[in-house]
């Protein structure tokens, strides 16, 4: 059975991560469709949309879609094409590899960050030329959504339990929700949690990011911490991710275009490559998803590696490494 996959690059370096992560997975015994889209700062100087109807329909009816990056227009395009596959779990896993040079190099973690409301949820106001206002929703329902994820999820995967992350000591009414929604539905799967307040888990992340394993946590708290994660295993260049919805799934990496080194073929495309593992995971490839895996993680820890981690190798050399590990 053939896979249709959305291959939609963007701004900046995702026109470089996108294809070396194509590259990778045409080189596997996979029967792919890969069809092309635009979307982004580029696209929207040209038309004067930054997502074009087109690009929001090839990735409301793919298989699965494969996103780089977009430039200043990444909300005007991220948080639609996340609405496109029909989100509402963003998965964020933060490990840190062998081999590299992390603050933390014992970090194993993986985030399920709420992906459809929170303070993202698009209400914000401007009342007077001196107030502006944002209203954070939080509904029992996209909880319990993404708790039952983190059940199937701990369950299917190994893992002992999740800790959920919240500030509901302060946010009563929209934090209190989300805690006492995911801790009931746990609770009835039999699932193990603990909890711990946001700003106390940034410090015990960074102290000890061992005592953590898999992170339930409320969409803003799994943005920044993801990306505080990302500082201790040694850069953006390396984090994933997967926006997963009931029927279909977009693929980021978890950085943005890198205006500073785009178009000069030296951006790290382990994040997209890790990204395709993941979305070969998804569409049922677990081998595959497991050689590719282990073949980023074998050129991460012997080369060749780009700038960011040391080294002086191309985008395509750091590719074409993994290719011939496959
Ligand atoms: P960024 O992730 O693009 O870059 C931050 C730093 O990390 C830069 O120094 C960059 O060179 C480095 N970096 C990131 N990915 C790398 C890779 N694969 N290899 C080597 N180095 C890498 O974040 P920044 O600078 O805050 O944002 C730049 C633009 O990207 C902005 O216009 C922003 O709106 C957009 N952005 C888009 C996102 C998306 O489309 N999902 C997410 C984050 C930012
Ligand atoms: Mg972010």
């Amino acid at each position: 059975m053939s896979h249709q996959i959305a291959v939609i690059p963007g701004d900046g370096i995702g026109q470089e991560v996108t294809p070396a992560a194509v590259d990778v997975l045409e080189s596997l015994d996979i029967d792919f469709e890969f069809v092309e889209a635009e979307a982004g700062d580029a696209v929207k100087e040209e038309t004067g949309e930054a997502l074009p109807a087109e690009t929001y329909d090839l990735a409301a009816s793919a298989d699965a879609t494969l996103f780089g990056a977009a430039g200043e227009t990444a909300a005007d395009v991220i948080l639609p094409l996340r609405e496109a596959v029909d989100s509402f779990v963003n998965v964020r896993p933060a490990k840190a590899y062998p081999g590299i040079d992390a603050v933390r190099p014992e970090t194993d973690l993986i985030f399920l960050r709420e992906n459809t409301e929170g303070v993202y949820s698009g209400h914000e106001d401007r009342l007077t030329q001196d107030v502006s206002t944002l209203t954070r929703v939080v509904t029992e329902s996209a909880s319990r959504q993404l708790a039952e994820y983190a059940c199937e999820f701990v369950a299917e995967h190994g893992h002992d339990g999740f800790t959920v992350v919240h500030k509901a000591n302060v946010m009563r009414e929209t934090d209190g929700l989300f805690r006492e929604t995911v801790l009931e539905v746990a609770d009835d799967h039999g699932v193990e949690t603990d909890e711990v307040l946001m700003d106390a888990f940034a410090t015990q992340v960074c102290l000890d990011p061992e005592q953590f394993d898999v992170v339930v946590c409320p969409n803003l708290a799994g943005d920044v911490l993801s990306d505080l994660a990302a500082g201790l295993v040694g850069g953006l260049g390396l984090l994933p991710s997967a926006n997963v919805g009931p029927e279909r799934a977009l693929f980021e990496p978890v950085h943005g275009t890198a205006p500073d080194i785009a178009g000069e073929s030296v951006a790290n495309p382990a994040a997209k490559i890790i990204s395709a593992a993941m979305m070969l995971e998804y569409l049922g490839h677990d081998d595959e998803a497991g050689t590719v895996r282990e073949a980023v993680e074998d050129v991460l820890e012997s080369g060749p590696r780009t700038p960011d981690l040391g080294g002086d190798a191309s985008t395509e050399d750091v590719t074409n490494a993994v290719i011939d590990r496959l």
